[in-house]
């Protein structure tokens, strides 16, 4: 640069801070403060009528003046000429009870401010913005009131980040949906992401943006405009039109989680708390538990699911895996490659599949009628190859068929590149979707909502992304979204230490995750090594929560690891309590939680390609009380590379005033059952 461009750059710079930081003649119309006034948002209006929100946390400011609106696809844009209509506050505390979940009772207290506005010519169009303050962070949603139709064509909500800051984050718009590797970059070189993604100002403040309640509605990318700028991107629709609306109605809610510590962004309940109430009822069908599959044996290649002389889904090999889930308590046996459709190339195609249809190996009736009799439930597979016009027109046979055949839960795939979701919403016309645009939204629901009808759990793969519709619907128990343990049986690269410690304070922000923990043979297709210690992967039952959870090994495995296995059998997948002890973003972490029907705590912990000695205070545990503490250890030599199965069993008498050493090898982990002795 030279001495002149230099000077330009500098004005440049001052003018686009004083326009933003302090925009000239903006005037505050509406205020917002958290309860324990750690958070202020303020609603501004500026000499354009365009309206803007920033974010103070303690005083500092963390979002300077950001835009919020819309471009339209018939009526242009809709972001600036508004003045205010009105104004309400209200104050919120409640505490609901979850009938599953990290905890039991949440609380949600924030303070909200809700400012209307209108256009002052022109189609004169009203738009109403609610903002949510918790202690915890922020929420804020659009209202259309009263109008027609609604075509957007994006949004164009803006997070002006104001600490110079570091993110974790996946690309959006990429072939392999939410299926990536974590990137760590200064948030100046974010191009565009998925949600949630985590910051880290350079003074240590943590932040995930990310949205709540995603109802029939697009997905919310995020692009980086400039400098630390990010704008909303809503997921593209073939014709344009990202959201199509009659009458009035919201859109879901831009959250920001705040903390002072990473584990915080994972204690934060704000998510759920700005989703709406069970609309269920009496859910007590939902039971979260543990399964074993027909699975790991076609990922590792071994088995298929076609039919054909390696085919998985037999009759035979399914009793196999119902007789280990009954010896070991599992709940649930998955079977995939059951039904007719997988021959040929499914992949991004599903036209072959029927949902009703098993192949003549696989005896339904009989299975069923086995699995009854040893107390299991077949989990049924509903893979579409993304065709969901061939699924929705199958599905009330598909799930009144599954219900018939003591089926609890449904595992759905959308196998495709993303983009690929084939529809047919048009007579004799198939028009390809994003998995996260607002068809998708809408499908996830219909399914759902059919399969709660029939008292059935939902669980896709390839889905779109949670943002909190578990409480509202909670049988919608897990998802998949993000790159799983299947990586590890094919992928390339194969997920590398790090990936748990990034998973936890990213993907896993926005709700569970059916990782498929517990690979202790810890090798993949052809040889591959998974990159972990035997240890850890007993730890991941702690650490990447969902209600359900699957032991992905084979049973012949497990045989040879039958002291470690046994942690997999006790550890619950439902909770009264969590806490996050330590932790850095993508470096290590140490989670507590409570069995929600004992008082038992478990830890878990899972470091990166760093071993680690950290010191953790048992204070959580029930005061006066003794426990017998299994530590499910890697033992002294272990590493993740080159002394995998090496772990240690051991005992101790613990209570709440001691601290626990937790050593955890390169790519290691630690699992620890606390038994309640009194
Ligand atoms: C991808 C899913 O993530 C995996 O779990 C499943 O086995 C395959 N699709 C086949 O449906
Ligand atoms: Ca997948």
């Amino acid at each position: 640069m030279t001495k002149f461009t230099k000077f330009f750059a500098l004005i440049a710079f001052l003018v686009s801070t004083l326009i933003f930081s302090n925009p000239a003649n903006a005037e505050v119309v509406g205020t917002a403060t958290s309860p324990s006034n750690i958070i202020q948002v303020n609603v501004e209006l500026d000499g354009e009528g365009r309206i803007m929100y920033s974010v103070n946390r303690f005083g500092r400011q963390l979002i300077a003046p950001s835009l919020l609106g819309f471009l339209m696809q018939d009526t242009g844009r809709m972001e600036r000429g508004f003045e205010l209509t009105g104004k309400t506050t209200a104050t919120h505390d409640e505490t609901w009870e979850q009938p599953w979940g990290e905890r039991r009772f949440v609380r949600d207290n924030h303070n909200e401010v809700k400012v209307n506005f209108k256009e002052k010519t022109g189609a004169k169009r009203a738009l109403n913005i609610t903002f949510r303050v918790f202690d915890d962070g922020i929420g804020f949603r659009y209202e259309f009131p009263n109008q027609g139709q609604t075509l957007i064509s994006d949004e164009i909500t803006e997070f002006r980040i104001a600490p110079p800051t570091t993110a974790w984050w996946i690309p959006a718009g990429e072939p392999n949906r939410y299926e990536q590797l974590y990137r760590r970059t200064p948030l100046a070189e974010v191009t565009q992401a998925h949600t949630p993604i985590t910051m880290r100002t350079n003074d240590g403040v943590y932040l995930s943006f990310h949205e709540a309640a995603l109802v029939d509605y697009s997905g919310m990318w995020l692009r980086r405009t400039e400098g630390q700028v990010l704008r909303a991107q809503l997921a593209p629709a073939p014709d344009g039109v990202k959201v199509r609306r009659t009458g009035p109605f919201s859109t879901p809610w831009r959250t920001i989680v705040i903390a002072d510590r990473a584990g915080g962004l994972s204690e934060s309940d704000l998510i759920l708390n700005l989703n709406e109430p069970n609309k269920l009822g009496d859910v007590s069908w939902v039971i979260p538990h543990k399964y074993v599959g027909v699975w790991w044996e076609m990922h590792l290649d071994t088995k298929s699911w076609n039919s054909g002389p390696k085919h998985g889904a037999t009759t035979e090999n399914t009793k196999r895996f119902i007789d280990f889930a009954a010896a070991n308590g599992f709940r649930s046996v998955l079977v995939e490659g059951w039904n007719l459709g997988w021959d040929g190339n499914w992949f991004a195609n599903g036209r072959e599949f029927n949902f009703t249809q098993p192949y003549p190996d696989y005896n339904m009736r009989e299975l069923a009628a086995y699995a009854r009799s040893k107390g299991v439930h077949i989990m049924g597979h509903h893979e579409t190859g993304a065709n969901i016009c061939v699924y929705e027109r199958q599905l009330g046979a598909a799930l009144d068929y599954a219900r018939d055949n003591g089926m609890e839960a449904i595992k759905t795939g959308y196998v495709a590149d993303a983009g690929g979701i084939i529809t047919c919403d048009e007579p004799g016309r198939e028009v390809l979707m994003w998995h996260d645009g607002q068809r998708m939204a809408r499908h996830h629901l219909q399914v759902v909502t059919e399969a709660a009808k029939r008292h059935i759990a939902i669980n896709p793969h390839e889905p779109i992304k949670d943002t909190g519709l578990r409480r509202t619907y909670p049988n919608w128990v897990s998802r998949e979204g993000a790159r799983g343990q299947e990586y590890n049986a094919w992928g390339v690269p194969p997920n590398p230490p790090e990936h748990e410690a990034n998973l936890f304070f990213t993907r896993m922000l926005s709700g569970p995750m059916d990782f498929t923990p517990g690979v202790l043979s810890l090798v993949g297709r052809g040889g591959q090594k998974i990159e972990s210690t035997l240890a850890k992967q007993l730890a991941l039952y702690v650490v990447l929560y969902s209600p359900i959870q699957m032991a992905a090994d084979l049973p012949e495995n497990y045989a040879k690891y039958m002291d470690a296995f046994q942690f997999i059998r006790d550890v619950p997948t439902d909770w009264h309590d969590s806490k996050v002890l330590a932790g850095e973003i993508g470096d290590y972490v140490v989670v507590a939680r409570r069995d929600r029907n004992s008082q038992d705590w478990y830890i878990g912990a899972v470091t990166d390609e760093m071993g680690r000695n950290l010191n953790v205070s048992l204070g959580f545990l029930a005061p006066g009380k003794h426990y017998l503490a299994q530590i499910y250890r890697d033992g002294n030599n272990a590493d993740w590379n080159s002394n995998q199965f090496e772990y240690v069993i051991g005992e101790k008498r613990v209570t709440s005033s001691d601290m626990l050493q937790i050593r955890m090898a390169a790519g290691g982990g630690q699992a620890i059952r606390f038994k309640a002795l009194d």
